[in-house]
């Protein structure tokens, strides 16, 4: 199996969309029609959450002026809480044809189809013409990609000149990942953590600017864990999983980061 099939493998288990909504009818809500905010972030595969999203958007300066590519949108809940909270109009790209259909489905129950669409695909090979998009994001995803130069350089042919992309990924940041699982990787064959200094070497040979980074302080990123661990997080994922990446946080192996950048 290629890296590719091996991640859609790691993603695509199951029943992932028939889980959140009996998570939604449980809670007294009608699973045909409910407010993003039901779904309490079990639909933000990532660190911090919801919370983590609204912050990386303001800092990007997303709005509804603005079509996003959402690359390896994964359940679709970045997409949503950007159409939902920023006005923006959304395009998702993922490689894991079950987060797709998902995706779709929690979109059309949450009413917001018009403004958010998915596609199935690889972030390796963008389905899209050049100058699609003015904004993109990345959010927990290159830890399963180990051709950066090839993402980047996808990422810079459909974006506009002046767009924004905003990362926000778990990095390494010294030392080796020694335990698995992680949330995105059963092992280290499909694992690609890098350190920030890789993301921005691979982001100016596409041709995008570097403008900021910021890492998200381990107090805030423990916190969510914990809470994860405690069954208030991301749908699907492990306390297994949870416990390792948390590990790997104190240890000052991985954090989250987030990197801004944008086409001249
Ligand atoms: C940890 S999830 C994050 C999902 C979403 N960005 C979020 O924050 O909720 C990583 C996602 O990236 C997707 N992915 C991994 N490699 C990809 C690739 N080459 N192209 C497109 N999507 C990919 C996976 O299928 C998975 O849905």
């Amino acid at each position: 199996m290629g890296i590719e099939e091996s991640v859609a493998a790691h993603y695509g288990r199951g029943r992932i969309e028939e889980q959140i909504l009996a998570k939604i009818a449980a809670s007294g809500n009608d699973p045909e029609h409910f407010d993003i905010a039901d779904l309490h972030g079990m639909d933000q595969l990532h660190v911090g959450g919801a919370a983590a999203t609204s912050l990386v958007a303001e800092r990007a300066g997303i709005n509804a002026s603005h079509r996003v590519l959402d690359i390896g949108s994964g359940l679709g809940g970045v997409s949503r809480h950007l159409a939902r909270h920023f006005g923006a109009t959304v395009h998702g790209l993922e490689l894991t044809a079950e987060f797709v259909a998902a995706a779709t489905s929690l979109t059309r129950r949450t009413g917001l189809a018009e403004l958010v669409e998915f596609t199935h695909g690889s972030a390796l090979s963008m389905p899209f013409e050049n100058d699609s998009f003015d904004a993109a994001v990345l959010f927990h995803v290159g830890m399963n990609i180990q051709d950066k130069d090839t993402l980047f350089a996808e990422a810079a042919r459909v974006l506009r000149p002046g767009s924004v992309l905003a990362i926000y990924e778990v990095m390494l940041m010294g030392g080796d990942v020694e335990e698995y699982p992680l949330p995105w990787a059963e092992t280290a064959a499909t694992s690609f953590p890098q350190p920030p200094l890789a993301y921005s070497d691979a982001l100016a040979q596409a041709g995008f600017s570097v403008d900021f980074e910021a890492k998200v302080p381990l107090a805030e990123a423990a916190k969510f864990l914990e809470q994860s661990m405690a069954g208030g997080g991301p749908q699907g994922v492990q306390n297994i999983q949870f416990a390792n990446l948390l590990a790997a946080f104190r240890a000052g192996v991985l954090a989250p980061v987030e990197i801004y950048a944008h086409m001249p």
